[in-house]
């Protein structure tokens, strides 16, 4: 019996049917390359769950032979695979790989790339499916989808053709729309998979199944029950080396408007009707539709001064390498933002995140409204505190609720006990990387856990309003101290007795 026939619980081990594809990837060479895309596929190779008949091509700008961009990528994959390499399942996926140099505007960049593809399709007898990972600075993402269509390399009766976009998808609702509609004019929207990375995660995806494998929390899941919910994504790093994209993204686009809000979406969607990419998308975009942008009082930037971040003494935002010292990019934003329908409305959800606070996590935190009625006398009512659902995504991803649970002893005393599932003791086995599943998912048409083009707009028009609003005001920002919570004055937003969670 296989493994995966003992252990059925256990994910990540499936190998679902692939038709056999060529991946190109667009900006080969690039760090997200080197980091992410090729020790996935590294990882899918190993698992076996590559189809039978996969080639890989690199492009990128400088030149050199497909020899060094396959030793290349072998230095990636052993720099940053979440497993030791085989080392025949490494020579296995690199032995035929391609790359072809050029600028993405040149013509003569996509007849190379059309001989190459052209090459591992007599090479198979039948056409290959073809997937382009455009993982290179945002604006060439037009120009090269453009190219391709030109090049006739978007269309092929015999296999399909899937085009995957990184982020960020626009920075700028405007932009945003321009772009959907200059990707749409080549393609149509069933090859497109734009990224968010968050989505590819299994405990992202594990919202999903808690909340609509369960019947005994959905029914508590609304505004009679909730009394607010409060999402962070804080990270202990700093901009490392990527100053010339962090200074012009800022928290705000950088992670509130694409992972925070998939987050929320998926929180707050209603059940679909079933999981396909169509009906699980739509429902988010109907809760993002239900989002009013939030006013001035509703939000709050800061930026990170010097401090310590693991005893090790840290420079502040504006004294990092290449950030103009004076600039008003923020690496902390929080929100309060409103979801105005039927189930959601009147309560408060609170986004913050920032870099260079105490410590990475990632979770979700729902409080219920207290109960009606303190029958404990006033020393035993003293513990009872409302119920907390917390889901953490990361890292020690599980769930946790907190209930109130008698003190042991003569009296009536309370207090809050966790009740507590983890992922890495249930299921003892190490998940995925997200781009593992997010690569497989694009070569086999699956979208569901890839943004549309209607929702990557209705997270812009939430998120554009205070893009604007923030760009008229270049007066110098709050400063938080390295390694510490993050602002006070990020307590301001908070209605009643609301609190933000110990980070
Ligand atoms: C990326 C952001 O999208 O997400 C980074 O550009 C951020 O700034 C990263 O650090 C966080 O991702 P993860 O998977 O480490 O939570």
């Amino acid at each position: 019996m296989t493994e995966l026939a003992e252990n059925p619980l256990v994910k990540g081990l499936e190998r679902l049917p692939v038709h056999p594809t060529t991946l190109v990837i667009f900006g080969a060479t690039g760090d997200l390359a080197k980091r992410k895309l090729l020790p996935a596929l590294y990882n899918l190779a190993h698992e076996g769950s590559l189809p039978e008949r996969f080639h890989l091509i690199g492009v990128s700008r400088r030149e050199k032979g497909h020899e060094d961009f396959a030793r290349e990528a072998e230095e990636a994959i052993r720099a940053f695979s979440r497993r030791e390499p085989d080392e025949k399942v490494l020579e296995e996926l690199l032995k035929e790989v391609k790359y072809v140099p050029g600028t993405f505007d040149d013509t003569k960049l996509y007849g190379r790339l059309k001989e190459e593809l052209s090459a591992f399709d007599e090479a198979a007898g039948q056409p290959l499916n073809r997937a382009f990972y455009l993982s290179t600075a945002p604006e060439f993402f037009p120009v090269i989808i453009e190219s391709l269509g030109n090049a006739g390399l978007t269309r092929d009766e015999r296999a399909e053709v899937r085009v995957i976009i990184e982020k960020p998808f626009g920075t700028t609702l405007e932009e945003a729309r321009d772009l959907n509609r200059r990707v749409l004019s080549v393609l149509d929207e069933h090859q497109v998979f734009r990224i968010d990375h968050y989505l590819g995660k299994e405990t992202v995806q594990n919202m999903l199944a808690f909340r609509f494998a369960n019947s005994m929390f959905e029914p508590l899941f609304n505004r009679n029950y909730v009394d607010n919910v409060q999402i962070t994504a804080a990270e202990d790093i700093g901009i490392g080396s990527r100053a010339g994209y962090y200074d012009n993204a800022g928290a705000l686009r950088d992670l509130v408007q694409n992972h925070m809000l998939q987050l929320l979406t998926l929180l707050c969607m209603e059940p679909p009707v079933d999981f396909s990419a169509d009906e699980v998308r739509s429902e988010k975009v109907k809760v993002l539709r239900a989002i009013p942008p939030p006013g001035p009082d509703a939000v709050f930037r800061a930026q990170y001064g010097p401090g310590a971040v693991g005893g090790e003494e840290v420079p502040g935002y504006l004294q990092e390498e290449n950030v103009p010292p004076d600039s008003t990019t923020e690496t902390y934003a929080a929100l309060r933002l409103h979801v105005e329908n039927w189930r959601w409305a009147g309560v408060p959800v609170y986004l913050r995140t920032g870099k260079r606070l105490a410590r990475k996590v990632t979770e979700i935190a729902i409080t219920m409204k207290p109960v009606p009625h303190h029958a404990f006398g006033e020393e035993g009512s003293i513990g009872v505190r409302p119920n907390q659902l917390i889901l953490t995504i990361q890292p020690n991803e599980g769930v946790a609720l907190s209930l109130g649970a008698k003190i042991p002893g003569n009296r009536m005393r309370i207090r809050p006990v966790n009740m507590e599932f983890l992922y890495g003791t249930t299921f003892m086995s190490q998940s995925p990387e997200a781009y593992e599943r997010l690569i497989m998912d694009a070569m086999r048409g699956d979208a569901t856990l890839f943004t549309r083009n209607d929702e990557v707009e209705a997270q812009w028009r939430i998120i554009d309003p205070i893009v604007q609003m923030w760009a008229q005001d270049k007066t110098p920002l709050p400063q938080y101290e390295a390694g510490s919570q993050g602002p006070e004055e990020a307590n301001n937003l908070l209605l009643g007795d609301d609190r933000w969670r110990a980070i």
